[in-house]
């Protein structure tokens, strides 16, 4: 499938004197001018720097698609969709993920996420997937409003938990080994073991693990590591910097952000991830700050960045880290017609890639 097509005009909505087409590669530098404006006023406002590529975030997924909308100023909003293989109810399903919507801050409340919202959905209910969802930050009332407003319903909460390096007590790291992919099955039966039952699991097979690492080539993946005990495969994780994709910068670094004040930060997404028992996530920790106990250029706090639902009781090992939560909401859009799995009455496995 191709990633991004030709434009097309699609036509004039609303009252207001814009238009939304599919989004194209000359449209990057409006789009990471307009990205940069878009402070997203969560419970913890944040804002993001996405230099110098702003559709490398949409990469990692096999086929996605964005749509602007633009005035004669120029781009005034985005919106993005991807279609993904996932696991629901134990059966493997395409997905559809609604993300990057923006709005510059002059034009909202003119319907503009409305009318690109509404060129995503006519483009996605063509490719028929079984369920669809988004993810809405904690407190941003204008977003959360917005998915409501448009019949997603909350299906389930979600933490992304940071943990910054610099603060972890590194374990040895002599016995993490780099798998190769002779070991991919072993390192996706023990991420899978993780995360039982888990609703949009991404990966239902051993290709699908493999297609992701291909698409996160030259987008920080640095490998998948793994150790032993007792002879077998006991802990994974693929170490994911997610800097080359997108800085984030807290916006009032205050109390238990304290320590984030005029940093940038630099995620570091471990996924796959698999362990036996919530021991084992313990010691990813461990060992992924001893995998990365080089200093970071001045001026950036380097942070691990787990993803996964706050019911999902074995991340709750985390807690011994002190991580900084930041709350979302999981929202499930109904486009699978009777017979359609439905989401929200199992744990959800948040995908980083989703972030
Ligand atoms: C969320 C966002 C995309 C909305 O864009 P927008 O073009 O202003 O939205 P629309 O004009 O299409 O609004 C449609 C409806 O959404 C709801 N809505 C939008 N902004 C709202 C706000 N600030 N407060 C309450 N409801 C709001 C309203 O129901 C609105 O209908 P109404 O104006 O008739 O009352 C925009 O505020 C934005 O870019 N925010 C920063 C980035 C962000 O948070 N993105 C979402 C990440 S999950």
């Amino acid at each position: 499938m191709t990633e991004l097509n030709s434009p097309t005009e699609l036509p004039r909505t609303g009252p207001a004197a814009f238009q939304v087409r599919q989004a194209t590669p000359e449209d990057n530098a409006a789009l990471l001018a307009l990205d940069r404006q878009c402070v997203v006023a969560a419970a913890t406002p944040v804002g993001f720097d996405r230099s110098p590529d702003f559709f490398a975030r949409s990469r990692p997924y096999a086929h996605w698609r964005a749509y602007v909308a633009e005035d004669d100023t120029g781009l005034i909003g985005v919106g993005a969709m991807a279609l993904k293989p996932v696991l629901v109810g134990g059966r493997s399903v395409e997905a559809a993920y609604f993300y990057d919507l923006r709005v510059a801050p002059s034009s909202r409340r003119l319907g503009v996420a409305k009318a690109v919202g509404d060129a995503i959905r006519a483009y996605t209910h063509a490719l028929r997937p079984a369920v669809a969802y988004s993810l809405v930050m904690e407190g941003n009332v204008a977003s959360l409003t917005f998915v409501q407003g448009r019949g997603s319903r909350p299906m389930r909460l979600c933490w992304l938990s940071l943990i910054p390096v610099e603060g972890i007590a590194a374990a040895d790291p002599s016995r993490l080994k780099v798998l190769d992919t002779s070991e991919l099955a072993s390192a996706l039966h023990l991420a899978r073991a993780a995360h039982p039952d888990h609703d949009l699991f991404p990966f239902p097979d051993v290709s699908s693990v493999q297609d992701r690492f291909c698409r996160l080539d030259g987008s920080g993946f640095e490998g998948l590591y793994g150790w032993e005990e007792g002879g077998s495969l006991a802990g994974c994780f693929g170490v994911w910097d997610y800097s080359p994709i997108m800085r984030m910068r807290i916006l009032q670094a205050r109390g238990e952000w304290s320590w984030a004040e005029g940093r940038d930060l630099h995620l570091v997404f471990l996924t796959p991830l698999g362990f036996r028992d919530t021991r084992g996530l313990a010691e990813v920790v461990r060992l992924t700050a001893a995998r990365l106990r080089r200093s970071p250029a001045p001026g950036v706090a380097r942070v691990l960045a787990f993803t996964h639902d706050q019911a999902d009781s074995a991340y709750a090992e985390l807690d011994q880290f002190r991580p900084i939560r930041m709350g979302f909401t999981l929202f499930g859009l109904a486009v699978g017609g009777e017979g359609a799995p439905s989401l929200g009455s199992r744990p959800v496995f948040v995908d980083p890639a989703d972030l």
